[in-house]
């Protein structure tokens, strides 16, 4: 029997996930059908109920149920925990497994797709919500020099300092500062911010761009965002946007479900919007 699976959200007709798991089942022969689920707020739980009455294997979790996703499962793995969110799902029988693959997609993008790697270099990050969060222990395993969370609101980007000094392993100095505090110059700079959806500029000095600088836009398909501008006006001309962290985390869940992990180069392609 074809394994079913599904992306569920509110609004969900913008999901790029069907076209994404769809061209990785085909590129690796397996027989999955995917589709997409609108839930009304307040009905992901009886929306999840029925897809597993009809025999669904696994979803997807987009906004703004990831919360909803967290309350519903069993089992939360360490990502989903640190994240405070689910992205993916699986269910076995009465188990609801979740995890969190955005950071980790994220940091793949980073170091493979796009060949930066981070271990050593100064790191800043933009904000201080649920991408960041997500972010946070994938970024910090690969050993930066430093990892500086900026935030408008400053308490946010203490607490995410605190959490992670809390949980990482290693010893990469984390600090949590508002965009005043912020020194120096940064190999690597993340928006994680939601100002690019809103086409919003957030309060950053372009000093912060070192000369070979990655300037690097969470958001996809949104072209240059006002942060990618600021970049380029300061001279950086490494931009990239999400589009590959959308297909990592992809590639991610496909293997958790599926037990093979799709190259994501044809996917990437085909959903790059150039950055102009
Ligand atoms: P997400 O889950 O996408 O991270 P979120 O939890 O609502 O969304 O967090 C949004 C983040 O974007 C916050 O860090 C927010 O900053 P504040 O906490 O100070 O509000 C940040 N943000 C949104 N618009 C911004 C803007 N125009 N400039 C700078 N930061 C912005």
């Amino acid at each position: 029997m074809t394994d079913s699976y599904a992306v569920i959200g509110n609004p969900i007709e913008q999901s790029k996930s069907p076209f994404i798991h769809i061209a990785f089942a085909q590129v690796t022969g397996q027989d999955i059908h995917y589709t997409k689920l609108l839930a009304p707020v307040g009905g992901f739980a009886g929306e999840v109920d029925a897809f597993r009455a009809r025999g669904g294997r696994g979803m997807n979790v987009t906004a703004p149920f990831k919360l909803d996703a967290f309350a519903y499962a069993t089992d939360q793995a360490p990502s989903a925990q640190m994240a405070g969110a689910v992205n993916a799902m699986k269910f076995e029988g009465d188990k609801v497994y979740a995890e969190n693959f955005d950071g980790v997609g994220l940091v793949r993008d980073l170091v493979h797709n796009l060949a930066c790697p981070l271990k050593g270099r100064r790191v800043l990050i933009l904000g201080a919500g649920g991408a960041t969060r997500g972010a946070l222990l994938p970024l910090l395993a690969e050993q930066p020099a430093e990892l500086v969370i900026v935030n408008r609101t400053v308490a946010k980007a203490q607490a995410l300092e605190a959490l992670a000094l809390q949980h990482q392993t290693g010893l990469v100095p984390v600090q949590g500062l508002g965009y005043d505090a912020v020194q120096g110059a940064f190999d690597v700079v993340l928006n994680a911010t939601s100002s690019s959806l809103k086409a919003e500029l957030p309060p950053l000095n372009p000093s912060v761009f070192a000369p070979d600088c990655l300037a690097y836009d969470l958001t996809y398909g949104k072209g240059l965002t006002p942060f990618l501008q600021l970049a380029q006006r300061a001279g950086v001309t490494r931009l990239a946007d999400g589009v590959g962290m959308l297909a990592e985390q992809a590639a991610e869940a496909f293997a958790w479900w599926r037990g093979v992990r799709p190259d994501t180069a044809a996917v990437i392609a085909q959903l790059t919007v150039p950055l102009v």
